[in-house]
């Protein structure tokens, strides 16, 4: 008899974490089960310290029993109370429809340290600061010692003020990039958790860690300034090695350590890094080292709280080769230069490889764009200088270098030779630059892709890939605008109208988990909640208005319907509160939010909508109407918030702080006849996509939208908050032949003009680029900014028709409605749900609609095909077919 399996075991989302900071952690699995209808049936979770206890039935920390249940998911630990480096085994056995159980399937977690007591490394440093402007060298923080038995197991905790590159006896100890990543320092500070049992060994070690500015001591975003949170990075670390006798030797950072210079001279993670080859010491890393070393400095904790990182490390996630041989430019102050395309706009760095003579430098700049002579673009870096530079020793075998702290947002790579190394007449000469010289290396927060989308169009195919590239690009520690210029933060309305989209892409559970913890550091004590997180100070220093402040509930929201956490919900609750509770205390006596008289930043507005005029940043659609619309929906959130959380007192006031913004904002905005003053796509697009008019003025309010569209030949004018609605409104109210029409044109201004234009990221604003103007300002134009790419969501469930049941969550139930259009002949999406993968897809074939999907095992799914017939779906695959009813 066929049986189901198991796979996909994770904890916190993570398969097999170390250094757990959670001490209910929950667990989740998926079946593979091909059998139509496959189901869970029940469950049974035990844990143990060891794999022998599991395997004798005799679990010491929690056995669930068989409990019957489809969860599968956020199943949330209850056992012996789990203590700081607790090592535990899970195993989980599910039963099927049937009844029919499947083997047990296993994997492990071990908690971190939870107790300030179980830390006994000290803060130390060099004496080496920067200045305001540049950083110090990067040093070799360094411990040799001895190992007189054999190891069991090691354990590093490590983390830093500044970021760190940890290595044991000469050899990196993850392929981890950032670490410990950027959070508020000056309010908490994440550690990190490796295994390194297997690089030490009996006898003399040596732990070697780099370190450098990072966020914490380099430069952030256009302040101008580096230091945001202190003058110079500081290392912390705690090597705990168990040995087969049972006991322990510890190593921790203190005044025993030493450093050293490494070859890294300078590095920032906005300017670049220069590395000096002749500077490295050889052996750095290893026992017997013998040049000379220097005593650390001790210094005081950074951070009051050191917390264990519940998300994905930064990693390399993909390698891109240029798509050509390069090809010789005129460079920076016209010297020669060697352009390398990679054919790909995206944040991260490149592995360089190069021969040459001792001391020949060579210069890498990066950029987004060309101009139009086939030079960089470097215009809208603005203060970021992007510039890395490495000195060759001279091996004869040549060298391979990639920088270690910096990262650039670029499709293109200038490399050129520096001073006199350029120069013809000198020998030995450095070899040519060939394709073979430069790989590109993409950098994100490790989380794994989830989704894909396909149909007939090859625009939209590039358009899909570019919202993909721009999410790739950009969530790296945080959400951030744009991987490019001297801004690169995580800006609060850009990754709330991105969130759904981005939970699509990709699983993002614990990307977002982090994140929420960084905005309780964030908010304000009085519940404002700012325009950047991490906060930086100078950056708004208030409520960040309306559109960006929302993230504060609206990401939480998005993890929760996604993944069915209810945990970041409750964890976020009071600080949600407070944020809506502040929101409310600041309505004028007409009830109307962002008002004159607010007394209060009012936010950005439909932010670089095209409404206002070229370049402007903020939109006809005024500040007090987006206010009150925002503060409606958020509040109509925030009630579905309590009510999930059983908090139905505060469901009602939120539903009441609802009803009064709705009733102020008709009275302002709104005239009997269901026109609004404000006469925007955005307007509009607001009002009905939030049920903000009554009923019987939708109608008539949906006319006039169309009007507004039709007037301006069906293309768009809104900027970040009107533009993701567009879609999603014009289908609710049946003109899904309008939604693609707004979506498929290819002049200026919408979709895929950046894509007719040759763009593989999403574009900052409708007129980046244009034909006849060319740049736009440069003062603000990034080539990677992910916002307009939230229309994401409207293809994956519409054009595909994979969409999520609007109240049962974790895709536990899938509402599949395809709805052809825009003379597509087929579409297809697939989206690796926690219960396994699902898939839409479609096809027109002889006037005929085809259709085919897979749901989940454990899953079902309600399908309505174009033609209106409706079908209840369990899980597996399933076809139907219907006549061709689209355009
Ligand atoms: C950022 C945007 C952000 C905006 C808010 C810009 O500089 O790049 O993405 O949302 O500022 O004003």
């Amino acid at each position: 008899m066929l049986k189901h399996t198991l796979s996909r075991l994770r904890c916190e989302y993570l398969t097999n974490p170390l250094g757990l900071g959670e001490t209910s952690p929950r667990f989740s699995w998926e079946m593979i089960d091909t059998r139509t209808g496959a189901r869970q049936s029940a469950y049974r979770v035990r844990v143990a310290t060891s794999e022998a206890l599991l395997r004798s039935g005799t679990p010491d920390l929690w056995d669930t029993g068989k409990i019957d249940s489809t969860e599968q998911n956020q199943i949330a630990y209850v056992g012996q109370p789990l203590k700081s480096r607790t090592a535990a085994v899970w195993e989980v056995t599910t039963w099927d429809a049937t009844g029919q159980s499947c083997e047990p399937a296993r994997a492990r977690f071990e908690i971190g340290l939870l107790e300030p007591g179980d830390w006994s490394a000290k803060w130390i440093s060099t004496p080496m600061v920067g200045t305001g402007w540049s950083g110090p060298p990067v040093p070799v923080m360094r411990k040799q010692f001895r190992i007189d038995k054999p190891v069991k197991s090691a354990r590093l905790y490590s983390t830093a003020a500044g970021v760190y590159d940890a290595h044991i006896n000469a050899q990196r100890i993850s392929d981890d990039y950032f670490r410990p990543g950027w959070t508020d320092y000056l309010k908490r500070i994440q550690y990190q958790c490796y295994d390194v049992t297997s690089q030490l060994r009996v006898g003399e070690n040596v732990i070697a860690t780099l370190l450098g500015d990072g966020w914490y001591a380099g430069r952030l975003a256009h302040l101008e300034r580096s230091m945001q949170y202190g003058d110079r990075p500081a290392l912390f670390q705690q090597l705990e090695i168990t040995h087969t006798d049972g006991s322990m030797t510890t190593v921790v950072t203190d005044d025993s350590w030493h450093w050293c210079q490494s070859g890294i001279i300078s590095s920032d993670m906005l300017q670049g890094e220069e590395f000096d080859a002749r500077l490295e010491l050889p052996g750095w890393g290893e026992p017997g080292f013998d040049q000379p070393v220097q005593a650390v400095v001790r210094v005081d904790a950074p951070s009051p709280l050191i917390v264990a990182q519940p998300n994905e490390s930064v990693r390399v996630v993909k390698e891109i080769a240029p798509v050509a041989e390069p090809k010789p430019v005129s460079g920076a102050w016209n010297q020669a230069a060697t352009m390398f395309d990679l054919g790909q706009n995206f944040a991260g760095i490149v592995r360089l490889k190069v021969k040459g003579p001792r001391g020949a430098t060579i210069k890498l700049r990066y950029g987004e764009m060309l101009q139009a002579n086939g030079s960089l673009y470097v215009e809208n870096l603005r203060g970021a200088r992007a510039t890395d530079m490495y000195t060759l020793r001279g091996d004869p075998a040549g060298e391979v270098w990639q920088p270690r702290f910096t990262f650039h947002g670029f499709r293109y790579v200038e490399v050129s030779a520096h001073g006199r190394w350029r120069r013809d007449d000198i020998s030995p000469k450095l070899e040519a630059f060939t394709r073979e010289t430069v790989t590109g290396l993409v950098l994100m927060s490790d989380t794994a892709p989830t989704g894909s989308f396909e149909c007939s169009d090859p625009l939209l195919n590039q358009l899909q890939s570019n919202i993909q590239w721009g999410q790739r690009s950009n969530f790296l520690e945080a959400p951030t605008d744009c991987p490019q210029r001297d801004e690169r933060l995580g800006w609060t309305g850009d990754a709330q109208i991105f969130a759904p989209t981005a939970a699509f892409n990709m699983d993002v559970a614990a990307f977002f988990t982090k994140w929420a913890i960084d905005g309780d550091d964030a908010q304000f004590d009085d519940g404002r909640f700012p325009a950047v997180v991490p906060h930086l100070a100078g950056v708004v220093d208030n409520d960040a208005g309306p559109g960006w402040s929302e993230a504060r509930i609206i990401c939480p929201w998005t993890i929760y319907r996604a993944y069915g956490d209810r945990r970041i919900l409750e964890r976020h609750y009071t600080q949600m509160k407070k944020w809506i509770d502040w929101q409310a205390s600041t309505v004028n006596p007409a009830g109307l939010r962002c008002a004159d008289k607010c007394g209060h930043f009012a936010g950005f507005s439909d932010w670089l909508s095209l409404d206002s005029t070229w370049q402007s940043t903020t939109s006809a659609t005024p500040h007090d109407f987006i206010g009150t619309a925002y503060f409606a929906y958020a509040s109509g959130m925030m009630s579905d918030i309590a009510n999930v959380l059983g908090r139905s007192s505060d469901a009602d006031t939120f539903a009441g702080y609802r009803q009064r913004a709705i009733t102020a904002f008709n009275n302002e905005y709104v005239t009997n006849n269901g026109r609004l003053s404000v006469q925007t796509q955005t307007a509009y697009l607001m009002a009905l996509s939030w049920d903000l008019l009554p009923e019987t003025l939708r109608p008539v309010a949906f006319e006039r939208l169309m009007a507004l569209f039709q007037e301006r030949d069906w293309h768009l004018s809104t900027g970040f908050l009107g533009t993701p609605l567009i879609c999603p409104v014009l289908t609710r109210f049946g003109r899904a032949d309008l939604a693609y029409k707004v979506l498929m044109q290819k002049d200026y201004p919408g979709w895929l003009f950046p894509v007719t234009n040759g763009a593989t990221t999403m574009w900052e604003r409708w007129n980046s680029w244009t034909p006849d103007k060319g740049f736009g300002d440069a003062g603000m134009n990034s080539f990677n900014h992910y916002a307009y790419g939230a229309v994401g969501m409207w293809m994956y469930e519409t054009i595909a028709g994979l969409r999520a049941d609007r109240v049962i969550t974790a895709h536990a139930h899938l509402e599949l409605r395809p709805l052809p259009g825009g003379n597509l002949t087929h579409a297809s999406a697939t989206l690796h749900t926690l219960r396994g993968p699902a898939t839409s897809s479609w096809k027109i074939e002889a006037g005929r609609f085809k259709y085919r999907c897979v749901v989940p095992p454990n899953a079902s799914a309600t399908l309505v095909m174009p033609d209106h017939a409706t079908h209840q779906l369990v899980a597996g695959e399933h076809t139907f077919e219907c006549a061709n009813i689209s355009g």
